[in-house]
C-alpha cells in the first residue's frame, strides 16, 4: 500500500472515531480497520511465538507485542483515550498556537494505537511525538508503521528503553505525558513507576494522561447490577455499587508531591484501613476492587466500561459474612498492585 493511501485510509478510520455522537457500530467497523491496517503495516507476524512472550521488568511485566496489540479492541478505552488526547492536544495548541504539541507517549506497543490517528489531523508542524518502548518487536513495528505512513517527520524520537529507570534527555521537551501500560486495579504493569519516573523529570504545566487513575474498596449489589444490566430504559441510576475513599491515586499532585521518596530504595505508599457501616455491608453481596480513570477533564472511563475499570473482586459477603473491611497498600516491584488483608467483625 502506498503511503498516500495508507494515510486516507487512515483519515477516514480517525473521523469516524472521534465522530461527535459515540455509535458502538461505527467505532467497531472502524477500530477493526485501523487495526488490520496498522498490522499490514506493521509487517510483523503478531502470531509468531515470540510475540505472546511477556518481558520482565524489575517494575512489572511488559506484556507480548500480541497483547499489546489487541488493546486497540478495548473499544471504549481506545474512544475515549483518543477523545482525551484530542483535547488535551487542543488545549496545548490554544496555550501556543505557534509551536507543535509534543506527546512523550510510552508503551507504544507494536502501533502506537493511542496517538497515530492524530497524524491525520495534525501537521508535523503542529504535532511532535516521542515514544518510548521496552519490546524490541514493538520497536521494529512502529518503525515500519512510520515508514509506511511517511510520518517521520512528526517523530522526534524515539527510544527503546525501559521507562521506568529512563533519563529523559535535556533536548527533550514534551507537553503531554501518556503512558499506558495498565491493567484493571494497576496490577502488574509498570504505570505506576513509569509515571513517577518520567513526570517528576518534565516540566510543571505538563499534562499527564491519564490525568488520574483511582482505586477503590467497593460494595457490590449483584441483583442491582443484573437489573441495570438487563434494563433497556437508559436512565435506570447506576446504583449497584458503593465507593469508599480511594485507597489509591495515580496523579500529577501525587506524583510531585512523593517524587523525591519515590526515589527512595525504602519508599512504600501508606497502607489504608477501609472499613464499611453494618447496613452497608448487608445491603450488597460482594467486596471488589473498583478503578475509575480520568482520562483528561470531564473524559472518564467509568466502571465495566472497559478491560481496565472490571472490578476486581475481593470476597463474597454472603459466604463470609464476617467481613467488614480490608487494609490495603499499593506495592511495587516485578509485580506490582495492591495487597490487601480482609478484616472481619470480633
Ligand atoms: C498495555 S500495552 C499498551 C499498548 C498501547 N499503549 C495501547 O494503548 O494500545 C503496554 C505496552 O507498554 C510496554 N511497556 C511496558 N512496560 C514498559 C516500560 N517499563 N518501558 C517501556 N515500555 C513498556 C509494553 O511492552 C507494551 O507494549
Amino acid at each position: 500500500m502506498t503511503s498516500s493511501k495508507a494515510k486516507k485510509k487512515l483519515s477516514e478510520i480517525t473521523k469516524a472515531i472521534l465522530r461527535e455522537e459515540l455509535d458502538l457500530y461505527i467505532l467497531k467497523n472502524a477500530v477493526t480497520e485501523l487495526k488490520q491496517l496498522l498490522e499490514a503495516l506493521s509487517g510483523i507476524n503478531m502470531e509468531a511465538q515470540q510475540n505472546s512472550e511477556n518481558i520482565a521488568l524489575p517494575t512489572g511485566k511488559a506484556i507480548g507485542p500480541k497483547w499489546a496489540g489487541m488493546c486497540l479492541e478495548d473499544l471504549l478505552r481506545t474512544y475515549k483515550f483518543m477523545k482525551g488526547i484530542h483535547a488535551a492536544i487542543k488545549t496545548v495548541h490554544s496555550k501556543n498556537p505557534k509551536r507543535p504539541a509534543t506527546i512523550l507517549y510510552t508503551g507504544t506497543g507494536p502501533y502506537a494505537t493511542l496517538i497515530l490517528p492524530f497524524l491525520s489531523l495534525y501537521k508535523p508542524s503542529q504535532l511532535q511525538l516521542i515514544l518510548l518502548e521496552v519490546n524490541p518487536v514493538s520497536i521494529k513495528s512502529l518503525m515500519n508503521i512510520i515508514k509506511g505512513f511517511d510520518a517521520s517527520k512528526y517523530v522526534n524520537e524515539i527510544y527503546h528503553c525501559d521507562a521506568s529507570n529512563f533519563s529523559i534527555p535535556p533536548k527533550l521537551d514534551a507537553d503531554i505525558l501518556l503512558v499506558e501500560c495498565m491493567q484493571r486495579a494497576l496490577l502488574h504493569e509498570p504505570q505506576v513507576a513509569i509515571t513517577y519516573n518520567l513526570l517528576s523529570q518534565m516540566k510543571k504545566e505538563t499534562i499527564l494522561i491519564p490525568q488520574n487513575i483511582s482505586l477503590y474498596l467497593t460494595l457490590i449489589n449483584q441483583k442491582k447490577k443484573t437489573k441495570y444490566q438487563t434494563e433497556t430504559e437508559k436512565a435506570v441510576p447506576m446504583d449497584f455499587y458503593e465507593n469508599s475513599e480511594a485507597i489509591f491515586t495515580l496523579n500529577k499532585n501525587e506524583v510531585l508531591k512523593s517524587s523525591e521518596e519515590f526515589k527512595k530504595e525504602a519508599f512504600q505508599f501508606p497502607e489504608i484501613e477501609t472499613t464499611f457501616y453494618k447496613e452497608k455491608l448487608q445491603n450488597n453481596d460482594q467486596i471488589a476492587i473498583t478503578t475509575e480513570i480520568t482520562i483528561f477533564e470531564n473524559i472518564t472511563l467509568n466502571i465495566n466500561e472497559s478491560g481496565l475499570t472490571i472490578p476486581l473482586l475481593l470476597a463474597d459477603l454472603e459466604q463470609d459474612p464476617t467481613i467488614i473491611g480490608a487494609k490495603t497498600q499499593y506495592t511495587l516491584g516485578t509485580d506490582p498492585g495492591l495487597t490487601s488483608k480482609l478484616m472481619r467483625s470480633l
